[in-house]
């Protein structure tokens, strides 16, 4: 009995380790959701909206992750090699970046440079698109 519980929770646990295709598509998902919602904090000069939006993306776009069968490459240097991981770690990396940007610009009333972050965010997503969407 003891065995039995012992083994659901170690699968789950390895469960919960395997970023799917279903896991990133929601991510995007959420990703879009933010992006527009930071819009409307822009229109309506919402603070509350934006940051929302910023945190909400800031979050989403930290899980994002490349295909399971790469980032389990045993051998380091092959891993180190696989374009598409540093590609998308780069990504990923600058896209928060902006986030927080848009985040501290905006609260601090610089409209120019949030829209300015918001516009840089938009490339790295279409970027990645335009590279990577047939994972
Ligand atoms: C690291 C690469 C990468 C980045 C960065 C990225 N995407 Fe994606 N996106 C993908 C991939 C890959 C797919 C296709 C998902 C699939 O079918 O596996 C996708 C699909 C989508 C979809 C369609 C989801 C669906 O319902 O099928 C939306 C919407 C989306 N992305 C929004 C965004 C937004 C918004 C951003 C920027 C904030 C963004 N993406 C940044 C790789 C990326």
């Amino acid at each position: 009995m003891k065995k039995a519980l012992l083994l659901l929770l170690l699968s789950s646990a390895l469960f919960a380790e395997a970023y799917t295709k279903a896991d990133r598509i929601k991510d995007m998902q959420i990703m879009a959701e933010s992006m527009s919602q930071i819009q409307t904090g822009f229109f309506y000069n919402n603070n509350e909206i934006v940051q929302d939006g910023a945190l909400k993306l800031s979050d989403a776009i930290r899980r994002v992750q490349p295909p399971l069968e790469e980032t389990e490459e045993k051998d380091p240097m092959t891993r180190y090699m696989n374009q598409k991981v540093v590609f998308s770690n780069k990504i990923t990396k600058k896209i928060d970046q902006k986030a927080k940007i848009i985040l501290e610009r905006f609260k601090a009333g610089d409209m120019p440079q949030a829209i300015q972050a918001y516009t840089k965010i938009m490339k790295q997503c279409m970027e990645c698109h335009s590279q990577l969407r047939t994972w």
